[in-house]
């Protein structure tokens, strides 16, 4: 039913998003929609909350600049208003704030933790003169879910496989045992897992894994994430690559500073070398070259390196379809032959660019699922699917719904 403009801010990888979506109600859903991405400045990662929040309201404030002249958005003396995807772990106790628990991913910015990001936003917003209120805050898992079930009712979860990961799901309200208030009259309520931060003894966790995780922003935490997320895929082949020199001479007389370093061989480099079909491996010997300065390797070594990314991608793949295996298996949709349909929605790079991952994850699924071989049970990519949501859980906190 939601009608009018809005706003989406999506912050959680290396990159943020703006977003304007012109919501068209119920014939007519999706409008229209324009972007902007924005690299994040590394070193405001790890800065300080004012810095990081200045930056990105200045950058909304030059996306919402370009609005003026085309649209006759304001003409009715409204504010402005923005569904703020946050894709972090937060105490959410309203939709309109939340205080960040820590951060994960490439983030680090001590003075934010504890605080009410919405308000930091929102004193941002304020310092550009920009008249924009923060109509909810959302993760992007929750995102992702709203988005796609906003177009199809099967969908029970959302989830992100991108820099970090996550999952949210519908459950029963009167399931849930954590909840106290009144609960909903739908008798639904989401649940964001943070299954990032999942850790158990049966996690296949390697040496690499530990050394990762030890010398990782967040050492202890996100022991999931850091099996099987983009952030972390890459990083984990070169510290293979790395030991694998260091004890033999597969890579012959090599300076080693390049493979020393952390972070230097990204998700994409890898997948891009794991997805290399020239008879002779043309673009794994390009990669090794321009990344880790790496030359003059063998066939065989470069199969070999094209097996480790195998590896290290299978393991990912198969740890992220055991967990989908888990949410349908406690929403009781794994069982025989059901006549519902469930779908997950699925959103972030990983998912979307790395086929290998992607299809490996798929091959999983139907071996956990007898579902998913018979259909009922089916993945789809829910292509931006966070930012609608983010569009649409403004849009039904609206300070303005009622009075229309
Ligand atoms: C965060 C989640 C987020 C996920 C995907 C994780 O590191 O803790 O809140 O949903 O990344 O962006």
């Amino acid at each position: 039913r939601e009608e009018g403009l809005f706003y989406g801010l999506d912050l959680g990888g290396t990159n943020f998003r703006v977003l304007r979506v012109q919501l068209g109600g119920i014939e007519k859903h999706v409008v229209n929609r324009e972007s902007r991405e924005v690299s994040i400045p590394p070193q405001l990662m790890s800065g300080s909350s004012s810095e990081l929040f200045g930056f990105i309201a200045s950058e909304l404030a030059k996306f919402v600049a370009d609005e003026e002249k085309c649209a006759n958005v304001l003409s009715n003396g409204k504010k402005r208003e923005l569904g703020f995807t946050f894709s972090f772990p937060v105490k959410q106790r309203s939709v309109a704030s939340g205080t960040l628990v820590k951060w994960t991913k490439a983030f680090s910015i001590d003075d934010a933790v504890g605080e009410d990001v919405v308000a930091e936003l929102q004193t941002a917003m304020e310092k550009q003169g920009l008249d924009m209120h923060v109509a909810a805050l959302i993760n992007d898992a929750v995102g992702t879910l709203a988005g796609a079930r906003y177009y199809d009712r099967d969908v029970v979860a959302g989830v992100i496989f991108g820099t970090g990961t996550n999952a949210a799901y519908v459950e029963k309200a009167n399931s849930i045992p954590k909840w106290e208030g009144e609960l909903p009259n739908s008798g639904d309520m989401v649940i964001n897992m943070e299954w990032g931060n999942f850790c158990s003894s049966h996690l296949p966790v390697t040496e690499y894994d530990r050394e990762l995780d030890k010398e990782s922003l967040n050492p202890g935490e996100q022991i999931y994430e850091k099996l099987m997320s983009g952030m972390y895929l890459g990083e984990i082949v070169r510290r293979v690559l790395l030991k694998m020199s260091l004890q033999s001479s597969i890579f012959g007389n090599i300076d080693h500073t390049k493979l020393k370093t952390h972070f230097l061989l990204r998700t994409p480099h890898i997948s891009a070398m794991h997805h290399d079909e020239t008879p002779d491996l043309k673009i794994v010997a390009e990669k090794l070259e321009e990344n880790l300065e790496i030359t003059g390797t063998s066939l065989e070594t470069r199969k070999l390196v094209v097996e480790i990314c195998d590896i290290v991608a299978r393991r990912a793949a198969r740890l992220a379809a055991a967990g989908l295996a888990g949410i349908l298996k406690k929403l009781g949709r794994d069982g025989n032959a059901q006549e519902q349909r469930s779908v997950i929605a699925i959103d972030g790079g990983l998912f979307e660019h790395y086929t290998k991952f992607r299809e490996c994850l798929e091959i999983t699924l139907g071996e956990l699922l007898a579902e998913y071989a018979s259909k009922s049970v089916a993945v789809k990519h829910a292509d931006d699917g966070s930012g609608i949501g983010a569009a649409l859980i403004a849009a039904s906190q609206s300070q303005y719904r009622n009075v229309e």
